[in-house]
């Protein structure tokens, strides 16, 4: 059972033991793999968050509001969902798919009321993981040009930029960010 979801404070009790998630080391967050029958709660949970992105341009929020249909024909088209659930409720998850120059991360998402617990953190951990098992050379993903909480995650990551920051959408500047593995 949830016990609070207030001020990013999110506490659970399982088998007697209280656990507060924000106290949770992200290296201690577990991300696992979707498959096609998550696709209806990964797309209702874009729709939860996307709408509220105000830092991108509402054609780019409207375009990660995917359908369910949409996100089983990624993954049929070499598209890995990452995430993690709690209570068995999709909390945050990202995707991911090996190209010829590694490992490309993009369409991060986490529940506005499990922000800043470290869930973010947690998958750029498994994205290295995931990259290293797999034999790529780099993680790269593309940030927001002045996007604050993006650009902390690159740097406390360990990611640098690469290349010149370019417009990837209409009106919307991005700086793509590597990190060798
Ligand atoms: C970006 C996003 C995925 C981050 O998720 P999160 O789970 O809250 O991130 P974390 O808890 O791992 O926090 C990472 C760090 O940023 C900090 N942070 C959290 N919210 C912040 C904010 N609004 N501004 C600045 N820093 C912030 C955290 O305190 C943490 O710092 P620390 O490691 O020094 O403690 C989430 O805010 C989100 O879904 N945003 C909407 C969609 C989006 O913009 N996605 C990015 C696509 S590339």
């Amino acid at each position: 059972m949830i016990l609070n979801i207030t001020l990013g404070v999110i506490a659970w009790y399982e088998e007697g033991v209280l656990t507060v998630m924000s106290e949770l080391p992200a290296e201690e967050i577990r991300v696992i793999e979707f498959t096609e029958a998550d696709a209806e709660e990964i797309s209702e949970l874009f729709k939860q968050v996307w709408p509220l992105a105000l830092e991108y341009p509402e054609h780019w929020r409207k375009k990660r509001m995917y359908s369910p249909e949409q996100v089983i024909d990624d993954m049929h088209n070499g598209y890995h969902y990452f995430g993690s659930r709690l209570q068995g409720r999709i909390v945050g998850l990202y995707k991911a798919r090996i190209t010829d120059e590694g490992l490309f991360g993009e369409h991060q998402t986490v529940r506005p009321e499990c922000r800043s617990t470290g869930l973010a953190s947690a998958m750029y951990i498994q994205f290295a993981e995931y990259g290293r098992a797999h034999g790529c050379i780099r993680n790269y993903c593309n940030i927001l040009v002045g996007q604050e909480i993006g650009e902390k995650l690159m740097k406390k990551y360990g990611f640098k930029p690469w290349g010149e920051p370019y417009e990837q959408a209409e009106g919307m500047f991005v700086q793509r960010y590597e990190r060798l593995l």
